[in-house]
């Protein structure tokens, strides 16, 4: 009951909204969210707490992908309701110590907001007393160049993110707004794409007549090709 009157009491951003503004104090200065970040993508992302081991090594993998999301038009900001030398002494310690997976001397090179008041966090839906009343969960908002939330994913605090997964989503989102497509299940740049529903029955019957370059399973259900280069070339910076 009481999660219930949480919920309702603030409620959280959804897909299509503008992302909540705010500015934040963060380990690479202060930063106004999402006006910073605008002609661009953003991801803003949640961790429950600095110096616990999942975290680590989520901070360590997403470290060493930020020049990869960074070719595809995103930057990164980390959040969570630590304080700002917890998060220094915490990347610091990152930096200097930890060797995992092959990862070493890895440096964070983007925003990681201190958020001790939780206001960030609870604007965005991070704390969900259901998981935790004082750590934020692992939650993952795309933001799009013009300040749009297009994509929101929540994992609980005990499951670590599969950050190709976000890199996935990422390019998949830019694809479908520069090819006018969308995309199945599990694809990936190279895939068939879908291409939107016929308008019209003529359209319909000429593509389940094969006089449109595309693949048709059913009159609702039709794929074309889109080879990864053209992705690539399309939605990577140089
Ligand atoms: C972790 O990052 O390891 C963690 C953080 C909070 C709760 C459980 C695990």
């Amino acid at each position: 009951m009481d999660n219930d009157k949480d919920m309702q009491a603030q409620p959280m951003p959804r897909i299509g909204d503008k992302a909540p503004e705010f500015k934040a104090v963060t380990t690479q200065g202060e930063i106004s969210f999402p006006a910073d970040y605008a002609g661009g993508w953003v991801i803003l992302f949640s961790h429950p707490a600095d110096f616990t081991p999942v975290c680590t090594s989520e901070f360590m993998t997403f470290a060493a992908l930020q020049d990869k999301f960074a070719k595809a038009n995103c930057k990164l900001v980390g959040l969570s309701v630590d304080g700002l030398y917890s998060h220094i002494a915490w990347l610091r310690t990152i930096r200097v110590k930890i060797e995992y997976k092959g990862m070493k001397d890895v440096e964070v090179k983007f925003p990681l907001i201190e958020d001790i008041t939780m206001t960030v966090a609870r604007t965005y839906g991070m704390i969900q007393p259901g998981e935790s009343t004082t750590k934020a969960v692992r939650a993952v908002f795309f933001v799009d160049p013009k300040g749009t939330i297009r994509a929101i994913i929540y994992y609980p605090l005990s499951l670590g993110r599969n950050f190709d997964e976000l890199y996935r989503a990422l390019i998949a989102m830019q694809t479908a707004d520069a090819f006018s497509v969308a995309t199945p299940a599990d694809w990936q740049p190279g895939d068939d794409v879908i291409v939107p529903p016929a308008g019209s029955c003529g359209v319909a019957k000429d593509r389940m007549e094969g006089k449109e370059e595309m693949k048709c399973y059913d009159w609702f259900f039709c794929t074309k090709k889109l080879p990864a280069q053209k992705v690539f070339s399309t939605v990577l910076k140089d």
